[in-house]
């Protein structure tokens, strides 16, 4: 491990409860690591607490086989070389692109300042003030000004929300393969988690200040260990059964749902599973009926409330039809459900 936090909580001054509790995470070098989670959770006092601008009340955080931060050291930020691109990119705006990147270094070269414009792509543009530049650029400027001083670790928080979105995908895009081309560690902060997914080796899922998971985008999405992974990173259905007799299905008021994740649990053991939107299939012979209440059109899906009622249920489902299909509120529709996105809740 690159980086190492172990049990760190923070308390801002006159605030009550942490702002961060017990956290603890790893990081290899040459991994992305993305920390996950909605607004006010702590993921910026995480990035602080590794930079040096926080110390924590309690825990030891490690950079390099260096204990940086604990009750017993503390090293300064500037010794901790550590590379940061804020949301806002920060840059000189009466400084040229070359300026702003070569800003208070000392060792580089002519021609590695001119490499690192290369890997970011802007070749060419050195001599051009921030002003010049699309939003993009600029953050590749910043990009290239954090890489330049070949950091531990580089923090990006929440580096692409400033940016349109089709440019952000492009962004996205761009700025992990250039990292991951220069080999440098990162750890990104988001609370989109379509964007987590996407651009992270691991995720840490934060909720209220505390980790609720770490994992593989694959882990995360697939297996949740609590309700709200499963509702937070991407959408699910949340229902409450018992495993069937052959242990790979869970039997809810709704039917029998095969699963294809049970973490080994007992026919009979009363368990919560997430049944992803993208499980039910539209069959005419499906076990699964009801009417379309609500849809939302989305371009490559629809997403539609499906009501399951009788005389004994009425619950609202949140199913993904084919956006080819012609659907409509009132429709009467009968689905199938695949065990792909059905796991039992848990570890
Ligand atoms: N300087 C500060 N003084 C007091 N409280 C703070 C300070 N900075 C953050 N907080 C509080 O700590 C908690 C965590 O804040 P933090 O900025 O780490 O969240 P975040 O996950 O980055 O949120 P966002 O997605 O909105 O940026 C919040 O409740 C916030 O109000
Ligand atoms: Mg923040």
């Amino acid at each position: 491990m690159i980086i190492e936090l172990n049990e760190i909580t923070k308390t801002y001054p006159g605030c009550e409860s942490p702002a961060v509790k017990d956290v603890s995470f790893g990081v290899e070098a040459g991994e992305v690591l993305t920390l996950l989670g909605p607004s006010g959770c702590g993921k910026t006092t995480l990035l602080r607490l590794i930079a040096g601008l926080e110390r924590p009340d309690s825990g030891q955080i490690i950079i390099r086989d260096q204990e940086v931060a604990s009750s017993k050291s503390w090293i300064a930020p500037e010794k901790r070389e550590i590379g940061m691109v804020f949301q806002d990119y920060a840059l000189f705006p009466h400084l040229s692109v070359v300026k702003n990147i070569a800003f208070g270094l000392k060792n580089k070269s002519k021609e590695e300042i001119q490499e690192i414009l290369e890997l970011v792509g802007l070749k060419g543009y050195g001599n051009k003030n921030p002003a010049e530049l699309s939003g993009g650029q600029q953050q590749r400027v910043a990009l290239a000004r954090a890489l330049v001083r070949d950091p531990v670790v580089v923090l990006l928080d929440e580096p692409f929300s400033n940016l349109d979105m089709n440019l952000r995908e492009k962004m996205r895009r761009d700025v992990t393969r250039i990292i991951r081309q220069s080999g440098t560690t990162a750890i990104f902060v988001t609370h989109d988690q379509k964007e987590a997914l996407s651009i992270s080796d691991r995720i840490v899922v934060m909720n209220e200040g505390q980790v609720e998971q770490q994992g593989t985008p694959r882990e995360i999405y697939e297996l949740p260990h609590t309700n709200f992974v499963a509702s937070f990173v991407g959408q699910s259905n949340i229902m409450e059964g018992t495993i069937g007799t052959d242990e790979e299905s869970v039997i809810t008021e709704l039917g029998t749902f095969p699963c294809q994740h049970t973490h080994g649990k007992a026919a009979g053991e009363k368990v919560t599973i997430s049944v992803r939107p993208d499980s039910f299939e539209l069959d005419s012979q499906g076990s699964i009926q009801g009417e379309i209440e609500d849809i939302l059109y989305k371009g490559e899906t629809i997403d539609a409330v499906l009501n399951v009622a009788n005389d004994e249920i009425n619950q609202s489902l949140l199913v993904h039809i084919h956006p080819e299909v012609k659907v409509k509120n009132g429709d009467q529709l009968s689905f199938r459900i695949l065990p792909h996105f059905v796991a039992v809740i848990g570890k």
